[in-house]
């Protein structure tokens, strides 16, 4: 694999829409580090790594800056929650890598949900949302916490009336979706068009991939050999979000406590999986899986050098792998070179009266 010869040029993918939406929303220039890197020399055979420049999004909710800002005060407003207390932040914060750094989630009255919070990051190219999968879009996704008895507790139509006596959203709704009113359609599309936009950004493997052989440490390109070959991540968590939107049984857990995908989609083979999570920023979202029960990244290698704990209907890739403790710590440096620039959030000022 090191012997092929990669150093040929290319122009960087342009900016496209969505960068220009970025930097003037945030007023960061988080992308700008993309266009200056012209020079390099792509790794043509790496180059399925790196973030498509186009963010997917339905016909019928295309992103523009109105939606992305309407989308995003409802994101950091606690008064989404029936308690007035809740913001989808509390659980997936921009400080905490859009997770919570709890095991599992805490919603109202401090109750402990049975499942980690996962980040948002990237989630716009999802194929499936939640850990089973079980809303198809971002947009199905987002009513779901709000009614949720142990997360926000919000019946949904007293919400709508909630927002539309807040005077200072009525401009925000009505200059995203002109004509349509305030509603849980709308609702549900902002909050989906905001979490679109909150994508990776370039981290040091990309800028390997890019052509520069210094952006990783030597311990990390061995990583990410192990992680192509002998470890053989790659086999679920691949291309550039490094997920294959799929679904696996790692024995994480037994499959009676959290059935997984199989309450979804009741297939022998399902019992106990859960969806790949992307391995994007994961050095900031510690605890891990599902039921957030493995600490560190180091604890996850460890976990999958064991071949996993549950050994029933596993995923057949998953067997004790023989890794020695140096290639254990060359995996995690590996996986920390996954972390991106910071991108500064603002907080945004939320509509009162
Ligand atoms: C009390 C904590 C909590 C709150 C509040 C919360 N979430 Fe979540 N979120 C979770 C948990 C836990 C999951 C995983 C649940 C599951 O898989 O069954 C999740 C899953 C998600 C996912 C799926 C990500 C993926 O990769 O599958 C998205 C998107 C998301 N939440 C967005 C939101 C939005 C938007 C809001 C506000 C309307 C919100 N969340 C409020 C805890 C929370
Ligand atoms: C058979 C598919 C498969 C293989 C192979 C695999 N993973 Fe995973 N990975 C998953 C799934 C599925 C989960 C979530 C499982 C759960 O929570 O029950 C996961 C979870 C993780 C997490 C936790 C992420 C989070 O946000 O909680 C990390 C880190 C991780 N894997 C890294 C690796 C590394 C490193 C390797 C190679 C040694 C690897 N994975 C091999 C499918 C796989």
């Amino acid at each position: 694999m090191q012997s092929r010869s990669f150093f040929k040029s290319r122009p960087v993918q342009s900016l496209g829409l969505f960068g220009v939406i970025a930097v003037a929303l945030h007023g960061t220039s988080s992308f700008a580090s993309d266009a200056e890197s012209t020079e390099s020399s792509l790794r043509e055979d790496l180059a399925h790594y790196l973030r498509p420049s186009e963010i997917p999004a339905p016909a019928d909710n295309q992103i523009t800056p109105e939606r992305v800002a309407l989308g995003k005060a409802l994101f950091f407003d606690p008064r989404l929650s029936g308690s007035n207390s809740i913001s989808c932040a509390t659980c997936h914060s921009p400080g905490l890598g859009w997770s919570d750094a709890q095991p599992t989630a805490v919603g109202v009255g401090t109750k402990h949900l049975g499942r980690n919070s996962p980040t948002i990051l990237n989630s716009a190219y999802n194929s499936t949302q939640f850990w089973d999968g079980r809303a198809a879009t971002l947009e199905e996704q987002a009513l779901g916490p709000i009614a949720d008895p142990g997360e926000m507790a919000q019946d949904l139509s007293q919400l709508v009336d909630k927002l539309s006596r807040i005077k200072g959203y009525h401009p925000l709704f009505e200059a995203a979706y002109p004509g349509e009113s305030i509603s849980e359609q709308t609702m549900a599309k902002a909050l989906a068009t905001f979490e679109r936009t909150i994508v990776s950004t370039e981290a040091p493997f990309d800028r390997w991939v890019k052509g520069d052989p210094t952006a990783m440490s030597d311990a990390a390109v061995r990583g990410f050999h192990l992680y192509e070959g002998k470890a053989n991540c790659v086999a679920c968590h691949s291309g550039f979000n490094f997920t294959d939107n799929s679904f696996h049984n790692l024995g994480v857990r037994p499959f009676d406590e959290d059935p997984g995908r199989y309450k979804v989609k009741p297939v022998a083979i399902l019992k106990g999986a859960f969806k790949t999570p992307t391995l994007r920023d994961v050095e900031l979202t510690a605890p891990y899986m599902h039921d957030g029960s493995v600490k560190t990244l180091r604890d996850v290698v460890s976990f999958y050098n064991g071949g996993g704990k549950i050994k029933e209907n596993l995923s057949p890739e998953i067997r004790p792998l023989n890794l020695s403790d140096q290639e254990v710590d060359d995996l995690v440096a590996f996986m920390r070179a996954l972390t991106g620039e910071p991108r500064s959030v603002t907080m945004p000022r939320l509509p009162v009266e």
